[in-house]
């Protein structure tokens, strides 16, 4: 199987990507954090034992996403795009073991904090299918409202100013020790730049792999 992992800080681009590049390669999406929110809003035994982490902007132990990442492998076998995963040393050497480190590609989004807080400060999400936007970069055309299903978008919890802050730091002690992990294997990319321009150069970089 080929899998492709999105690594980047909180608000780099990670989501957006993922759902582009699943269009175009017809590749399937783990969205961690999505999995994760809608076990929280479905009030699951999962969201329950979470909930106070995620909305915290804490991550969530390596045996509960590891669980959720096998089960999902379990019926998506043929090309999958891991947004969110792995995001410390441990889920990484466990996908390994799970996939085999041959059949991974790692696209790694550089963003500068300046940027994150400013994309995160501005971002609008919509609850039903997912879609992200940004108040600054990519409004709806209709306030507040979905382009794609017309309902109502939200400001995830997590995106509060001080969880944000909070979120860069677990980042940079959990999960940026993998850019060192996967030094030799990672495709950077500058992630400031349009969602085009990325979406581009990552799709150009893969194809060359
Ligand atoms: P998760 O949902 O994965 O959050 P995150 O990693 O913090 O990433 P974000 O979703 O905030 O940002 P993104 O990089 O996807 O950016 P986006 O495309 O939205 O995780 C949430 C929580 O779940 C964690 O804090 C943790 O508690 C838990 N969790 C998840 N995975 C876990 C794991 N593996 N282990 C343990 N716990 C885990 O874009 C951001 C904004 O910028 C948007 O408004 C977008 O429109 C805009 N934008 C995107 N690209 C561009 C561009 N090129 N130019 C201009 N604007 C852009």
């Amino acid at each position: 199987m080929r899998a492709i992992v999105l690594l980047g800080p909180p608000g780099a681009g990670k989501g957006t990507l993922a759902r582009d590049l699943a269009e175009c390669a017809h590749f399937s999406v783990f969205v961690t954090g999505d999995v994760l929110r809608k076990a929280i809003q479905e009030e699951t035994e999962l969201g329950r034992s979470i909930k106070s982490n995620v909305e915290a902007g804490r991550l969530v132990d390596d045996e509960t996403i590891l669980t959720l990442v096998r089960d999902f492998l379990r019926s998506h076998r043929e090309g999958v795009i891991f947004d969110g995963f792995p995001r410390t040393i441990g889920q990484a050497k466990a996908l390994e073991s799970i996939i085999g480190a041959d059949s991974l590609g790692v696209v790694y989004l550089e963003l500068s904090e300046e940027m994150v807080l400013k994309r995160l400060g501005s971002r609008r999400n919509c609850p039903a299918c997912g879609k992200i936007y940004n108040l600054l970069s990519n409004p709806p055309l209709k306030d507040g409202i979905c382009d794609d299903c017309g309902c109502a978008l939200i400001v995830r919890k997590d995106d509060d100013p001080d969880i944000i802050k909070s979120r860069y730091d677990v980042y940079l002690k959990e999960t940026a020790p993998l850019v060192e992990y996967y030094d030799g294997r990672l495709i950077k990319v500058n992630a400031d730049r349009s969602v085009d321009e990325v979406f581009h150069d990552v799709r150009g970089k893969l194809c060359q792999e």
